[in-house]
């Protein structure tokens, strides 16, 4: 909670966005100032932050505390090349150049190096009192292209020998590898694929990123019900065969189903903890199709415990 970058991924469809909610909820009720800052996602996060519409890709408060963008590549350009050219009638004839333009889609990583670098800005930009923003959660893309968007910065350094460009990439390499300041959060569930897809993205977060590694936050447990106490002998006795009622039998074979799964987490989430430098924070499945501000609550709070809980020494 006192980090002022916290750059989310993980495989796609485990709960970035609503995961990056709920730091957000939790944040702001700790009295900070929260920007979340989208990549081009699909717009789910209006509803989680109880908006009736979409973020859009104009920053814009949505809730107390916290303001939200869905950036674009194009947007962010835009904004960008404003700072650095300073009139909207130098960047109008400069990038309705169509050779300017095909140039530009043609330079790889540009797109993601946009929004990074806009996130960035807006962890300098500052309002009335002093820095307008005390954290600024990206919500980033899936693994794979995480990777690729946080080597881009050190890249431009390496690459251009000057000017305003790496300048900025300089901060921005700063504060990436501010252990103080940034963290790379991975959200996974507690199912195989995304926790391999996990440790891939720690080992080459570790190996080739200047980036701290934050907690791993494991969403979407499902409660265990099932494995011990009443429940559990009940199914243990119906499960050994059909019982001759079709609806029972169905019913059973959904108890199982469920027993299995929450099996399969506790199982992956021992796996996940054999990594010692690898603090996880558990939150929990919530019997919902499509989350809302109500159950972004309760994430944000179950995140607020299992800190707290974890800043016990
Ligand atoms: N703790 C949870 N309990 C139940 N459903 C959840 C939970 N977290 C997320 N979901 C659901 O899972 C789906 C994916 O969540 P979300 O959009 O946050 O994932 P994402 O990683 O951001 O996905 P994408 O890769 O599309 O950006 C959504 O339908 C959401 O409502
Ligand atoms: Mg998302």
């Amino acid at each position: 909670m006192d980090l002022r970058f916290v750059v989310l991924s993980g495989k796609g469809g485990v709960g970035r966005t609503a995961v990056a909610a709920a730091i957000a909820r939790a944040a702001a009720s700790a009295g900070k100032r929260v920007l979340v800052a989208q990549t081009d996602a699909v717009e789910r996060l209006g509803k989680m932050l109880g908006q009736p519409g979409p973020i859009g890709a104009t920053v814009r408060n949505v809730a107390p505390g916290i303001d939200a963008v869905n950036m674009t590549p194009r947007e962010s350009l835009h904004q960008y090349a404003l700072l650095v050219l300073k009139y909207e009638a130098v960047y109008r004839a400069l990038f309705a150049n169509r050779a300017v333009r095909g140039f530009l889609s043609a330079i790889p990583g540009l797109d993601a190096y946009a929004m990074l670098g806009k996130a960035w800005w807006h962890t300098t930009e500052t309002g009335f009192s002093g820095l307008k923003y005390d954290l600024v959660i990206l919500d980033g893309p899936a693994s794979g292209h995480a990777v690729a968007m946080l080597k881009i910065p050190r890249a431009i350094i390496d690459a251009t020998p000057g000017g305003p460009l790496v300048k900025d990439a300089r901060a921005l390499c700063e504060l990436l590898a501010d252990p103080v300041r940034t963290a790379l959060v991975v959200v996974t569930r507690p199912e195989e694929l995304p926790a391999s897809e996990t440790r891939e993205l720690v080992g080459a977060a570790r190996r080739d990123l200047r980036i701290a590694v934050g907690p791993v936050i494991v969403n979407a447990v499902p409660p265990d019900r099932l494995s011990h106490g009443a429940a559990a002998t009940v199914l243990d006795r119906f499960v050994r065969g059909p019982t001759g009622d079709p609806r029972l039998d169905a019913t059973i074979d959904i108890a199982a189903g469920a027993r299995a799964h929450s099996e399969t987490a506790e199982r992956v989430i021992a796996s996940l903890r054999l990594d010692p430098g690898l603090p996880l924070i558990l939150l929990p499945w919530l019997p919902s199709t499509d989350l809302g501000a109500p159950e972004i609550e309760k994430l944000a709070g179950a995140l607020t415990s299992a800190l707290d809980r974890q800043q016990v020494p």
